[in-house]
């Protein structure tokens, strides 16, 4: 297992920040101790990175898609050891976590499909004498700042289409979960990635995001993590002018219509809302339930929720693993606290469950009823397996609340007419949304959100373009 830093193409020991222990999330145990980097460090793997830029903007663009190419392969074929490795530094069951690093693989093919799909277009200027011809370049050296929720899949969105597009790639990965994202750069240099394309460093994100975000030489930053810690960055990428995506906090709605089909509805409710402990940015939140069916839907949701079974990440048949941490614990505890003192009911879980010689990080399914919007669970998100419901009279007052947040990343819609279903779900301000579909997500997609919940969008075509910039020639050709 890799536990140091890349930096300028050699894998390094050096960190002027000291070291720090990485920990299994489910038994506190030490699994690595990796070094901690700071500015020196970073300039380091921006100068070389910046130097290297012209290079691999001018390798032909086959010769970058096969990278990409043979490291989804690789990421395929390595599943398993990929799939313990997430699994033991950020929590999340096995089996969720070898769907991550398929996803992962998913965003190395659908960059390289894209950038072989990307081609020059003539513009008719009517203009006699006149061509036009719009092009893309890459941007630049980029960087990278990724979340410990999805240590893989989240550095894989943005790496993929960064390399795809002729970019070189900085990344600052989260100090909880470096171990994915080393695994990675390892596989991406085995397949042939030049190492001075990609530097990943763990360590002190002030001095790292201000090294790189204030230099003028990084172009682009893509940052998945808090809407607060998104409005830092954006600050310091405003005085260069640096471009951004913002993949910032998310608040989803889960919407039950009076006709849904309530079966697919709860099975969807307990897909979505308990992957990764309830932490994902797309998790749904808030629940908004017709009046004529929550009681059945909240009683349906407790039967299933009690039949998960919370156990460390490793264990056969795990499906709901430990918090990141005892913050996290706390937080949930928190709202939940809050809910039943504003007069929520409480269906089922609302405690940690415990398990013998392991932290108190294990948070039970949790499902709470009656609850509003004066709750504060109905206001930030939550990130644990927490599952309010609020009845609502009608699909207006739906829309209308799931609107009111000033995050709008996702949202979910369960209804049993195809057309009114989709129509509730085209009102809703968010970027991604699951009409009668619990996993919206694919690397073929576009994934962001709008006001809050930042801007931007990775994955397919969308993702690509985030890493190009667009050229215009207006050609007068003097040849006879
Ligand atoms: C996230 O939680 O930010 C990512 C979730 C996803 O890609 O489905």
């Amino acid at each position: 297992m890799q536990t140091r830093n890349l930096i300028a193409g050699r894998w390094t020991d050096i960190g002027s920040g000291g070291a720090i222990d990485v920990a299994d999330p489910a038994s506190g145990e030490v699994i690595a101790r990796v070094p901690m980097c700071g500015a020196s460090e970073a300039l380091s793997a921006l100068n070389c990175a910046f130097e290297f830029q012209p290079e691999w903007e001018a390798t032909p663009i086959t010769q970058r898609a096969d990278v990409l190419r043979a490291t989804a392969a690789m990421v395929v074929a390595r599943k398993d050891s990929l799939a313990r490795i997430i699994t033991q530094e950020c929590g999340k069951p096995l089996a969720e976590a070898a769907s991550e690093v398929q996803y992962s693989a998913d965003y190395f093919s659908s960059a390289a499909q894209e950038i072989q799909a990307l081609n020059e277009m003539e513009v008719s200027l009517e203009r006699p004498g006149l061509r036009g011809v719009v092009r893309h370049r890459a941007v630049g050296v980029c960087a990278a700042i990724t979340p410990w929720n999805f240590p893989l899949a989240m550095l894989a969105r943005k790496v993929a289409p960064a390399l795809a597009a002729g970019c070189a790639q900085l990344a600052k990965p989260a100090q909880e979960t470096p171990l994915s994202a080393f695994a990675l750069a390892e596989i991406l240099l085995e397949c042939g990635l030049p190492p001075q394309c990609l530097h990943v460093l763990i360590g002190d994100a002030k001095a790292i995001a201000t090294t790189w975000l204030m230099d003028g030489r990084v172009r682009k930053l893509s940052f998945t993590g808090s809407t607060e810690t998104g409005r830092l960055l954006l600050r310091q990428c405003a005085p260069e002018i640096v471009r951004c995506s913002m993949e910032l906090g998310g608040h989803a709605a889960f919407i039950v219509l009076q006709d849904a089909d309530i079966e697919l509805a709860v099975k969807g409710a307990v897909q979505s809302k308990f992957r990764n402990a309830g932490q994902t940015c797309i998790c749904p939140n808030r629940f908004l339930v017709h009046e004529s069916i929550a009681s059945e839907f909240a009683a349906r949701v407790a039967v299933a929720a009690a039949q998960l079974k919370i156990a460390p990440g490793l264990d056969a048949g795990c499906q709901i693993g430990p918090l990141i941490h005892d913050a996290a614990v706390e937080k949930v505890r928190a709202h939940v606290a809050d809910a039943l003192a504003r007069g929520a009911k409480l269906i089922c879980g609302g405690r940690t469950k415990e398990i013998p010689d392991r932290p108190d990080r294990f948070f039970e399914p949790t499902v709470i009823a009656n609850c509003d919007p004066s709750m504060l669970c109905f206001e930030e998100e939550t990130f644990g397996p927490v599952i309010p419901i609020m009845s609502v009279a009608s699909e207006i007052q739906a829309i209308e609340i799931a609107n009111s947040s000033p995050f709008g990343l996702a949202g979910y819609v369960f209804g049993g007419n195809d057309a009114s279903a989709r129509g509730v779900a085209q009102q809703l301000q968010c970027g991604v949304i699951g009409v009668n579909e619990a996993a919206p997500s694919n690397a073929r997609a576009p994934f962001g959100g709008v006001k809050y919940s930042g801007y931007g969008r990775e994955g397919g075509a969308w993702g690509l373009m985030e890493y190009v910039t667009t050229q215009y020639l207006a050609l007068r050709s003097l040849e006879k």
